[in-house]
């Protein structure tokens, strides 16, 4: 998850304030969709009263974690440029996924003549293919980004067409139909005569008109105040920017209308979208983050696409035995994945919180391998964990949201998680990302070993793909979650309980209604209540109940029945249709139906909005709930 912009003015106006000064302050509102590296190109020169033209294209960019805004601005013009020039410019600010934070990674990325730059936001699924393939026809490429291959392309189709002069929209039209996966794009292109040409396929991507100016950007808040008129580029569209026009059409070349939109939010709204607060606004990025991780990870020939390894497949077949750490709700993304992980390679597998087994003495070995979990990357407990695991020769691999972080550093492989900047301080986003990482792993090593078929992984696979769908429909129940929430919000203890993989579901909701609505929630695993925690409950007692379709459902049943005897309001996470939960609960939250083995993702759904609904209807700060921090990095 990246933030671009682009703006194009007129030329011959004169302006107060440079462009570079513009670009930096709309990427300064789309910091919170990145902020590792950042970049800005100008297009400077151009065509002289006489006929020359001597555009060429000014490039700035810096890698300071949270700093390289205040790095370019320290070095962009302060002042307009001569006309012609500073009439058209684009910037980024990144978050990685292809390639670490680097000023050589950093957008906007050039082509070989460096007479074309580019920004993205986006995943070029098949970027291996495409780079051998332009390595071989002599470009050179720069960086290790996937998104630098897109100027290339461009270019790529210029020299291919030598013939008629390729319209500026249409090589990079043509060029983007190499790539599949998921792209918004901005190109300045010393050809365009100041004109710009934005598309987007999958990633968000808005345009606006106004002042003299026109402009595109991958969300509201870079806009806001430059102009009136604002619209959304749709799926698969491309466009063409001039000062005064902007033309769509589909990326086959047809003619397409642009519609306005209405916006009504102040700038500090737009950063979240709409939402009033981040989690929110998170919570509901959930399916396309899934997607984003999903990506061009299963290669061409069945290969799992790792983000770094030193692991091979030889080490990979030969493990004996998996070990998970993590915290909080990056243990329960392990814990999810542990029945997979068992039932997909036949390794056993045990899942550690990563303070407890740092003092375990674990027994490890050069034929173990340990997956160290964090969003953040620098959680000390989970560093120190593979720390030893390290010491002890095990095998590490590192599941983290953080490109470069500590965590990824000291691993031996890598698999990032693509959910893009998580403010909240609730984890949602990256636990979901997480779990669907970690599973792509278990079938990646399930395959090596030969337990699992190619095919059979790829049955999976489409089921995994499916997820974004099936959790977006569980995100439009929010109303519904949201009226059971007032009804609860006067509670103070709550029970959760599940069975298999509905165990860490009942973990992740009771989390996250203890972190944001400080309520006392405990988790248990169904069949435990009766060992001891069942004493706790009586007459109107909320238990939230993990019931969806599954070989254990008839147990949970079971368990319902024991706890509403004893007087308990059950509110059960249920499929659609699922009329036998029904009647045994006094409220239904309900989830579409998916494999056992990948529904967490979507079960969770209900419960994350319910502790986001309980936590405001008590007037809680749910973006920066009391006594925590997002990153702990002290032990
Ligand atoms: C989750 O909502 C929490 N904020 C917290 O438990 C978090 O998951 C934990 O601190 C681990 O963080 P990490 O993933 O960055 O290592």
């Amino acid at each position: 998850m990246c933030g671009i912009i682009a703006i194009t003015r007129n030329p011959e106006a004169a302006y107060e304030q440079p462009l570079a000064g513009i670009l930096i302050d709309c990427l300064e509102r789309l910091e919170y969709r990145g902020y590792d590296s950042a970049g800005i190109a100008l297009l400077v020169g151009g065509m002289e009263n006489d006929g020359a033209d001597d555009a060429a294209i000014w490039r700035i960019r810096a890698a300071v974690s949270k700093q390289s805004l205040k790095e370019l601005r320290k070095h962009a013009p302060s002042a307009p440029g001569p006309p012609r020039s500073d009439s058209a410019g684009i910037g980024h600010t990144r978050w990685a996924t292809h390639g670490r934070p680097s000023e050589q990674n950093a957008h906007p990325h050039l082509d070989c003549t460096g007479n074309i730059a580019v920004v993205h936001n986006g995943i070029v699924e098949n970027w291996r293919e495409l780079a051998e393939e332009l390595s071989r026809s002599g470009h050179e490429l720069a960086s290790e980004t996937d998104s630098e291959l897109i100027a290339h392309l461009i270019e790529d189709e210029l020299r291919m067409d030598t013939s008629t002069q390729l319209h500026g929209i249409e090589a990079t039209r043509r060029a983007l139909q190499r790539i599949t996966g998921s792209f918004a794009i901005a190109v300045l292109d010393t050809r365009l005569d100041g004109g710009l040409v934005v598309a987007r396929r999958l990633s968000p991507l808005v345009v606006g008109m106004g002042g003299g100016m026109c402009m595109a950007a991958s969300d509201l808040p870079a806009l806001l105040g430059l102009s009136g008129n604002y619209y959304v580029l749709e799926d698969g569209e491309i466009a063409e920017l001039t000062p005064e026009s902007i033309t769509a059409q589909d990326l086959d070349g047809h003619a397409r209308t642009l519609h306005p939109i209405h916006v009504s939010w102040d700038i500090e709204a737009a950063q979240k979208s709409g939402y009033d607060d981040f989690m929110g606004k998170e919570l509901h990025e959930q399916p396309a983050a899934v997607m984003d991780t999903l990506l061009g990870r299963f290669v061409s020939d069945g290969k799992l696409a790792l983000d770094e390894t030193r692991i091979t497949d030889d080490e990979l077949r030969e493990v004996d035995k998996v070990f998970i750490v993590g915290c909080g709700s990056s243990f329960h993304s392990g814990l999810v994945v542990k029945h997979a992980l068992e039932h997909w390679t036949r390794i056993p597998t045990e899942i550690d919180i990563s303070s407890e087994f740092r003092y375990r003495d674990p027994i490890l070995s050069s034929s173990s391998l340990v997956i160290g979990v964090s969003q953040s990357g620098e959680t000390m407990d989970t560093l120190q964990a593979i720390h030893l695991a390290r010491q002890l020769n095990a095998k590490v691999l590192a599941v983290s949201n953080v490109v470069d972080s500590s965590i990824t550093r000291q691993s031996d492989g890598v698999l990032y998680t693509r959910a893009g900047p998580e403010i909240g301080v609730a984890a949602t986003k990256t636990f979901s990302t997480q779990i669907v990482a970690l599973q792509m792993l278990a079938l990646y090593i399930a395959q090596l070993r030969g337990i699992l078929y190619n095919d059979e992984t790829s049955l999976i696979m489409d089921q995994l793909r499916d997820l974004p769908r099936l959790m977006r429909h569980a995100l439009d129940r929010d109303e519904a979650v949201k009226s059971v929430a007032e009804d609860i919000a006067g509670q103070r203890d709550l029970f959760y309980i599940g069975r298999n993989t509905g165990y860490p579901v009942a973990l992740e909701g009771a989390l996250k209604m203890k972190e944001i609505a400080y309520l006392r929630a405990e988790a248990y695993p169904a069949g435990e209540l009766k060992h001891g925690p069942i004493a706790l409950i009586e007459p109107g007692t909320v238990v939230l109940a993990i019931a969806t379709k599954g070989r254990l459902q008839k147990k949970m049943h079971a368990n319902i029945s024991e706890v509403k005897s004893r007087g308990a309001k059950v509110i059960a996470v249920a499929n659609d249709g699922d009329t036998s939960t029904a009647a045994l609960a006094d409220h239904v939250l309900y989830v579409p139906e998916t494999v056992s083995l990948l529904a967490p993702v979507v079960d969770v759904i209900p419960l994350q909005l319910l502790a986001y609904h309980v936590a405001r209807f008590r007037g809680c700060d749910v973006d920066r709930p009391r006594n925590l921090a997002k990153t702990v990095t002290v032990e």
